[in-house]
């Protein structure tokens, strides 16, 4: 595991931006994997920087992303479909066919988890698979306990993780409890991955992320396992860390 130790979520930010860059210049084509949530907004908005500046074309990039709740249509707000629009795909020059996000109004969420895992197969496979992490060590939506060798599923939301997204939402009832997420083996069949963690509320599940035991009861853990995968932290995120990490 390689490790960067940014001094803020700014700097976390530009360096996620940055590798994604050196990878799109060595392959126009790239499929990146996607993540919502708080942490990767900042990473979005440099993205849309360097497109604005000319620095960057999406023309060619496929997307695919971790995640969708199921029973939120793409018109709400709550939607993680609404989320990619809004703060990623709509101000950049990526094709919309190109970009993938689980339906969460399928009639049959079954099915759907079954033609998104051969869609993924079919495009060749992630490049870079970007991700955020649980405070209670999920990856994508895959809740402590979730099998290893799990490809794109359903799954019922944790408690905590309902409570920890409510903060969008009007109230904790209105948070969709079940969501449609790319398994952990699909994750992990990713070319490369970045997780970003920024914040002292990370801290905790970011040591066990590096430095615990690999088990699913955590299973960002399982990070531990693959050949290519570089953490990027902010100082507050990394402070309960053993091992000092290289330095931005
Ligand atoms: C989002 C996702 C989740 C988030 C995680 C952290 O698509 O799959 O695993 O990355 O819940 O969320 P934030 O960044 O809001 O702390």
């Amino acid at each position: 595991m390689k490790t960067y130790l940014a001094e803020d979520y700014e700097q976390m930010s530009a360096k996620a931006a940055e590798i994604i860059k050196e990878q799109l210049v060595n392959k126009p084509s790239l499929t990146l994997g996607l993540a919502t949530g708080a942490t990767p907004l900042g990473l979005y908005k440099k993205l849309i920087s360097e497109y604005q500046k000319e620095q960057l074309s999406f023309h060619d990039v496929k997307t695919v992303n971790l995640d969708e709740y199921l029973g939120l249509s793409k018109n709400d707000v709550n939607s993680y479909y609404h989320f990619m629009y809004e703060n990623f795909f709509r101000h950049i020059n990526i094709n919309p066919n190109h970009t993938h996000i689980p339906n969460g109004m399928t009639e049959d969420p079954q099915q759907e988890c079954k033609q998104y895992e051969q869609m993924i197969q079919s495009i060749g496979g992630i490049d870079l698979q970007v991700l955020g992490i649980g405070l209670n060590g999920h990856i994508g939506f895959n809740e402590p306990g979730s099998s290893f060798d799990c490809s794109t599923h359903i799954v019922q939301l944790d408690k905590s993780t309902r409570q920890a997204n409510a903060r969008f939402f009007p109230a904790i009832e209105d948070v969709p409890t079940e969501a449609i997420t790319m398994g952990i083996k699909t994750i992990m069949n990713a070319r490369q991955i970045i997780l970003l963690a920024s914040g002292a509320k990370k801290a905790e599940a970011v040591r066990r992320l590096m430095e615990g035991k690999v088990e699913a009861q955590f299973p960002a853990s399982v990070l531990q396992l693959h050949p290519n995968v570089c953490i990027i932290l902010d100082k507050d995120a990394a402070s309960l860390l053993r091992e000092r990490s290289t330095s931005l």
